[in-house]
């Protein structure tokens, strides 16, 4: 009986919470067409680089070879605006430098210090314990160097975006340089569908990104801008999909590891409950017959 009022009291709010929903609007929520902007109908989604990434996959690795060319791309391009502030030289020993390489590596590079002799903020050399700097002293000046836009910190970039390296990947390597004027996706014109689209100095078109329009000016413009040590040849494509390994794996060193792990984590459960089941089998196998009295 008690019961059975406990259902009615639930099933009168229930009620009273779908009546209340339509008036919030739910029924027209499934009825309307709602209209969809130009973020809506000419964002694509993230892409992978043709062949995909090394690192992709249950068994993936790290292509050591692609991590330093990513390297390069990020000191001799990114790293103009961008900082990791999680990473730090040393940590280039993970993708195949010898200490000694990342000794002369950081030395190359000039982190923010304090002079001694009069305690003002100066730059010094990098040491091997430094983490990669950010070329502005702060946000302000940051934000007044790249139009009001502040270029975030990459070393969790891969981790912050939905499918972070083909996402950087593609924003790197999907900027529409001609603009929106005449832009046609899956055989739909931009202009046509939404004549008031424009993209407006200092932003640049690039339908990776989720509002179409970016402040980051295209960084990587011209096949060749790096010249690979390891000859490899330096396309768009392949310049930005070398950065965006790199970066993965800036966001997270451990992830060739984390997997294998996984695999011997899996085989050990496997093989632990095989034994649990063989010593269930072999303790109950006296009992199976007798019948528990109350
Ligand atoms: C001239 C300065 C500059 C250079 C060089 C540059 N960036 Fe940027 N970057 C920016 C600015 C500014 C933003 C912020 C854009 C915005 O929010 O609209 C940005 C944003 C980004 C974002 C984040 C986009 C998002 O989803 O919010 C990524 C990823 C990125 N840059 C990667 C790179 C990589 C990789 C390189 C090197 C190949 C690079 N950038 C070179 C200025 C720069």
């Amino acid at each position: 009986m008690i019961r059975i009022g406990a259902i009615l009291v639930g099933l009168f709010f229930a009620g009273v919470v779908l009546l209340w929903s339509f008036s919030q609007g739910a029924y027209t929520h499934f009825t309307e067409e709602v209209e969809k902007g130009p973020e809506y109908v000419f964002y694509i989604p993230p892409k992978s680089p043709e062949g995909g990434f090394a690192h992709d996959g249950a068994f993936g690795k790290w292509d050591l070879a692609q991590l330093q060319r990513g390297y390069q791309v990020y000191k001799e391009v990114c790293a103009a605006c961008h900082s990791l502030e999680f990473v730090s030289f040393r940590n280039l020993e993970q993708i195949g430098y010898s200490e000694e390489q990342v000794k002369a590596e950081a030395a190359s590079w000039m982190v923010p210090g304090i002079n001694p002799d009069t305690g003002e903020a100066t730059l010094r050399a990098g040491l091997a314990t430094d983490a990669f700097p950010s070329p502005y002293p702060n946000d302000i000046a940051a934000a007044a160097a790249n139009n009001n836009a502040i270029p975030p910190d990459l070393s969790l970039i891969t981790k912050a975006r939905k499918k972070g390296p083909e996402y950087v990947y593609s924003l790197l390597a999907g900027y529409e340089i001609a603009g929106p004027q005449g832009y046609e996706h899956d055989g739909k014109v931009l202009s046509e569908m939404f004549p008031d689209f424009q993209t407006v100095a200092p932003l640049y078109f690039n339908p990776y990104f989720e509002y179409l329009n970016i402040a980051m000016a295209p960084p990587l413009v011209v096949d060749g801008q790096v010249t690979y040590s390891d000859g490899t040849e330096s396309t768009i494509p392949q310049m930005s999909a070398d950065v965006a390994a790199f970066l993965t794996w800036a966001g997270e060193p451990s992830m060739v590891e984390r997997k294998q792990t996984g695999w011997i984590v899996l085989g050990f459960v496997l093989f632990a409950t095989i034994l649990a089941w063989l010593a269930k089998k072999q303790l109950w196998s006296g009992l199976k017959s007798a019948k528990r009295k109350d």
